[in-house]
Formats: structure tokens, C-alpha cells, sequence
């Protein structure tokens, strides 16, 4: 374990930078820079008072890893750390404290997390990747306008996420004619490709593990086109095998996208939340879509706890999807109230519209332009272009087909 020898001796690299007080995590946090392409030198074991000393000299790393332990009044060590290195700096904090209180003095100092001891290069590789990403969007920002990202979640299964994420993307491709690519990230069960009546492509799975090997054959690969301004990512990826893939995957994908398209919706299971957060973070909209039930409650207000957790840089919006079916369901009030979210938009439960659609493989929209459930997928899809979506004004209804343009 390498000690610094001092504030001075402490070279300052502009990415990383790790000061750990024991030899496990040193071990750790070395193997997470390397991981990262930092060198070994970017981790120290050196206490909080000596980053201070060092920092105040002018160079701050993008990231840094702060150990409490040690430390006599760890919420002022991190406090002074933070008024240091002001917003050039995203501090996660580590220790061994294992309560709430203590984790919430971290946050409130100004840390972006607090891991709780053992740590191993992969809790810490995780921690660090949304504080990656939000970096990388704040220099993205800073570069020229991109494609917009919006991440639908079902809090619960069947609630009507993929239907909503399905026609939203369809009513911006088709009434706002504009560029729109739509990922389905359930490479096994993902149904946006029969809910459009696609053959799926092959490749999806193929590009999501190899984001080094991203070029615009293999992501023309993974995609069918739906029509001119509608591209569809998906697969139906045998059951046989276990399926797993870095978010390095779709991060890729997403900087490839980005250039292309002006709306980039993802269907993304409930279970790759914890193993693709970064793409949560990264997200311009988050959308929960859940049922009026005492589980849907719960569930947003787990969900939405997580995403907050990781310091979002877009909006979270909780939806209804299927209200009025079953018996179970609660009133719009009881659930704003016990979940402590407002329901943007409210999908009502029409089996007759949803059955017709299904049965042809074409939107609900295409197929039911004056319905109260396309209403809401319009309303959704307002959300997601910053406007609202009046059909008449913008063509792609009843009119449009009477004109004889494409619907
Ligand atoms: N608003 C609705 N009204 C009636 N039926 C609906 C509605 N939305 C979706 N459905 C039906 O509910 C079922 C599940 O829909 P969908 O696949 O959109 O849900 P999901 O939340 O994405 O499900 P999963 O958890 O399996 O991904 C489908 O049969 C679909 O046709
Ligand atoms: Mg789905």
C-alpha cells in the first residue's frame, strides 16, 4: 500500500482520485482505476486533511474517494473537501458507519454516495460509473445538441409500459416526423417488435457486448426500420442462456444514437435497474409506469428512491398505466398521496382498442387516433418533445390519412 508522504508528494491526476485508509480497499481501488484506464498512482492511502491541503492548491480530480475512517468529525472533513474543490469535483465518500444517520450527514456535506465497508473494485466501479456519467453529460452538454434519451420502467410487470413506450416513440416518429430509434432491453421477452409487427433483427445482443467493437454495420444489424423515422432495436434472444452485458453496452449504443436520431425511448425491464444505472442517470426523462395498487405505491416510491439516489441529470415522471382494470385499484388521490407523486399521465384500461391494434401489429395510435388511450400516449410523448401533441395542428390522424400522406 502506497503512502503519499505528504500533501506535497500527492501528484493530482484530473480524473481520479482515491485516498483510503486500508489495505483491502487500496487493493480495491486499484483494481476499479485500472479498470477504468487511471494508473495505480491515482490511489493513496492518505487521510481527508492531506487530499484538503493538496486540492487547495489549485488541481481537483473530476472523482474522488474520500474514507471517513479515522477521521474525527468526518461530516466537517467532507464539508471543508467539498467547499474546496466546489462543483469540479464529485466526492464519494467510504467508511465503515453503518447507519442512516451517518449517511445522511455524508449527503447533506455535499457527498455524491457513502459505501459502507468491505468494498471490492466492483461496488466501487459501480458507485462511480453514474459520477462518470454525469460528468460525461455535463461535457456532452457543453458540445453540439444531441439526441434525447427517455428510459420507461414498469414499477410493475403488465402495467403497459412497453405500450406506452411503443406508441410514444410511434407519435413522435409519425405526428412530429421526427427521428426516433426505440430499444427494447428485454433481449428474450421484449414484445416492441410484435406490437409493430417487426421480424426481429439479430444483432441487438451482439452490439451490447461489444461496445468497443461499435461501428454503424453492427448497429445496422440490431435494427429494423419500422418506417423512415422509426428504428427499432430489439431481439428475441434464446432462452437457453443467461444474458448479461456491461452498461458499457448500451452506453455505446446510446453515444452512436445520440448523432442520429432526435428521440431515443427504452423499454427497460424493472430487473437491470441495479445492473444498469447509468443509463437511469443519464436519461433527459425517466418514466415509472405503474398500476393504482398498494404493490404499484411501493414499488414507484422503491424506484424512484433508487434513481434519486443516484443524482439524476433528467426528470422522473410516474404514470398509470391500465386504470380501471381489475378490482384492486386504488383512486388517483390515494395513490398521489401514499406514493408521494404526482401521476403525470393517466393510461386508461381499453381492452377493445388494445385487442385491435395487437391483432393487426400496428400502433394504438394508427389504429384508434381519437381514443382517450391515445390521448394519453400523445400526452406522453408531449412530455418527452418538450410540447404538446395536438394532432390536427401536426397531421399523422384521421386528417393526415384523408390527405393520403403516410399515417
Ligand atoms: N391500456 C391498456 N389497456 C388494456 N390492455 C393493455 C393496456 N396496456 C397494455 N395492455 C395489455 O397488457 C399486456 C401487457 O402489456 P405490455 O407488454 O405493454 O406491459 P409491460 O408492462 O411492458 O409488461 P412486461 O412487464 O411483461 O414487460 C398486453 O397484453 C397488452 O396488450
Ligand atoms: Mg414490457
Amino acid at each position: 500500500m502506497r503512502s503519499d508522504g505528504g500533501s506535497k508528494g500527492l501528484q493530482i491526476h484530473p480524473e481520479f482520485l482515491a485516498a483510503v485508509q486500508d489495505p483491502e480497499t487500496f487493493e480495491a481501488a486499484v483494481a476499479c482505476a485500472k479498470g477504468q484506464g487511471w494508473p495505480a498512482g491515482t490511489v493513496v492511502s492518505t487521510d481527508i486533511a492531506t487530499v484538503i491541503q493538496a486540492v487547495s492548491r489549485g488541481r481537483v480530480p473530476a472523482i474522488m474517494i474520500a474514507d471517513t475512517d479515522n477521521v474525527d468529525d468526518p461530516a466537517a472533513a467532507i464539508t471543508q473537501l467539498v467547499k474546496v474543490c466546489g462543483s469540479r469535483s464529485r466526492i464519494l465518500t467510504i467508511g465503515s458507519a453503518n447507519d442512516v444517520g451517518f449517511y445522511r450527514s455524508m449527503i447533506q456535506a455535499g457527498a455524491a454516495d457513502y459505501l459502507v465497508k468491505p468494498l471490492n473494485s466492483v461496488s466501487l466501479r459501480d458507485a462511480i460509473s453514474p459520477l462518470l456519467v454525469a460528468r460525461d453529460s455535463a461535457k456532452d452538454d457543453k458540445q453540439a445538441k444531441a439526441g434525447h434519451v427517455y428510459v420507461l420502467v414498469g414499477a410493475r410487470g403488465g402495467v403497459g409500459t412497453t405500450t406506452v413506450a411503443v406508441n410514444a416513440a410511434w407519435v413522435l416518429a409519425h405526428e412530429l416526423g421526427q427521428k426516433t430509434a426505440l430499444i427494447d432491453l428485454d433481449l428474450q421477452y421484449g414484445n416492441c417488435d410484435l406490437a409493430l409487427d417487426l421480424e426481429p433483427p439479430r444483432g441487438l445482443r451482439e452490439v451490447l457486448s461489444n461496445p468497443d467493437r461499435m461501428d454503424s454495420l453492427l448497429i445496422n444489424s440490431s435494427m429494423v426500420k419500422e418506417s423512415d423515422n422509426l428504428a427499432v432495436f430489439c431481439c428475441e434472444d434464446s432462452l437457453e442462456e443467461i444474458i448479461d452485458y456491461d452498461t458499457a453496452g448500451p452506453m455505446a449504443l446510446l453515444k452512436e444514437l445520440r448523432g442520429e436520431y432526435d428521440h431515443i425511448v427504452i423499454d427497460m425491464p424493472r430487473s437491470l435497474i441495479p445492473r444498469h444505472r447509468r443509463l437511469l442517470v443519464n436519461a433527459d426523462h425517466v418514466f415509472i409506469v405503474t398500476d393504482l395498487t398498494l404493490a404499484g405505491i411501493r414499488d414507484t416510491q422503491r424506484i424512484s428512491a433508487a434513481i434519486s439516489s443516484l443524482a439524476p441529470t433528467g426528470q422522473i415522471h410516474v404514470i398509470a398505466g391500465r386504470v380501471g382494470e381489475g378490482d384492486a385499484q386504488i383512486s388517483r388521490a390515494t395513490f398521489e398521496r401514499s406514493a408521494k407523486a404526482k401521476l403525470e399521465v393517466l393510461v386508461p384500461n381499453d381492452a377493445r382498442t388494445i385487442k385491435v391494434s395487437a391483432n393487426k401489429g400496428k400502433s394504438v395510435v394508427s389504429e384508434a387516433p381519437h381514443t382517450i388511450i391515445t390521448k394519453s400516449m400523445r400526452a406522453v410523448a408531449g412530455i418527452m418533445a418538450g410540447q404538446a401533441i395536438k394532432v390536427a395542428a401536426s397531421g399523422g390522424g384521421l386528417l393526415e390519412r384523408l390527405l393520403g400522406k403516410k399515417g
